[in-house]
């Protein structure tokens, strides 16, 4: 087994009487895309920076390749943070700024991955533009431009989406996007339930500090809840999944059914359609992470 790249592990982190984090565990291997999913005040930012050695923990640990970080310490050099807002000279272009930043860190920008991060970034010929020109969303994807000179081998971002519009929104995914292909492993938070849900391969829910429930998106959506299929013949499949172990209600909705499961998996209901001689045209949740997400906070039990 290899050393996951994000290890926290019976998190607590005090700010006098407010218990921000509160024995809060979280893992993240290489390649994975891991949400950090909780409302206002859930603890996210302050787990975020206690992770980047910018706070200290109350009791607990936090590491990064195997190791607790402090300002300066190597390991921060294979990560890209964007933990507080991006801040830029609005007067220059955003190529300028890209290069002032980099030289800034007494590297040169030959040796920085500029194509490589121009690409994920996207901004086109408006990177010679000057930064005061740009929306929101256009810096917002200057910041992930600087990030990735480095070639980080770990993206560490809080709420990458805030403040944004839904048009930079659906941007700012498409980058992440990107940079997943390409096997980056990122760690971001969100309180965008649906962005979490269309970004993320695993996800951590927390709330009040503490951990709520944590597993890969579809195991969160399919756990908790109910499925969508449809079939040749819907009154036929009533019928065999009325006899089939662990399903709940089954309604008539559109050309499918909805199907409630209480102790059973979506594959299950598919091996017992199947079985039965159905032709099983499609089957899917029938929730998404949002209602699986307020199911959680309502405290209602899931296995994942
Ligand atoms: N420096 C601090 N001093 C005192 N309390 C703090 C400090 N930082 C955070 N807190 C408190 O800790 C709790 C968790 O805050 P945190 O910012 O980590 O939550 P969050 O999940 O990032 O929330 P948001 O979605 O609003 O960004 C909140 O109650 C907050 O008020
Ligand atoms: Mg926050």
């Amino acid at each position: 087994m290899t050393e996951p790249i994000v290890a926290i592990e019976g998190l607590s982190k005090r700010f006098g009487a407010v218990s921000a984090v509160d024995d809060f565990s979280l893992q993240v291997e290489r390649g994975q895309v891991a949400g950090l999913l909780g409302p206002n005040g859930a603890g996210k930012t302050t787990t975020l920076r206690v992770l980047m050695g910018l706070e200290r923990p109350s009791a607990g640990v936090a590491r990064l390749f195997g190791t607790v970080v402090v300002p300066g310490s190597r390991e921060l050099r294979r990560v890209g943070a964007m933990v507080e807002q991006a801040a830029f000279v609005p007067q220059l272009s955003g190529m300028t700024n890209l290069r002032l930043w980099w030289e800034a860190g007494g590297g040169r920008l030959a040796d920085a991955d500029l194509d490589g991060a121009l690409a994920v970034a996207g901004l086109g010929d408006a990177i010679d533009r000057k930064v005061k020109t740009y929306s929101q969303g256009m810096k917002q994807r200057l910041g992930f431009a600087r990030l990735l000179l480095a070639r980080p081998e770990l993206l560490v971002l809080d709420e990458p989406t805030n403040g944004l519009d839904p048009g930079e929104i659906r941007e700012i995914r498409e980058l992440i996007g990107r940079l997943t292909n390409e096997g980056s492993t990122v760690l971001l938070s969100s309180h965008h339930l649906s962005e979490v849900e269309q970004t993320c391969s695993h996800v951590v829910v927390m709330n009040h500090g503490r951990l709520v429930a944590s597993g890969t998106v579809t195991e969160l959506i399919s756990s908790s809840g109910s499925v969508y299929v449809e079939v040749d013949d819907r009154e036929r499949a009533r019928a065999v999944l009325a006899a089939t172990p662990g399903v709940g209600n089954v309604a008539i909705q559109g050309d499918g059914l909805i199907v409630e499961l209480t102790e059973t998996r979506r594959s299950d209901v598919a091996a017992a359609l199947v079985g039965a001689g159905l032709r099983l045209e499609t089957i899917m949740p029938s929730q998404g992470l949002e209602d699986a997400f307020l199911h959680l906070l309502e405290g209602q039990e899931v296995s994942v």
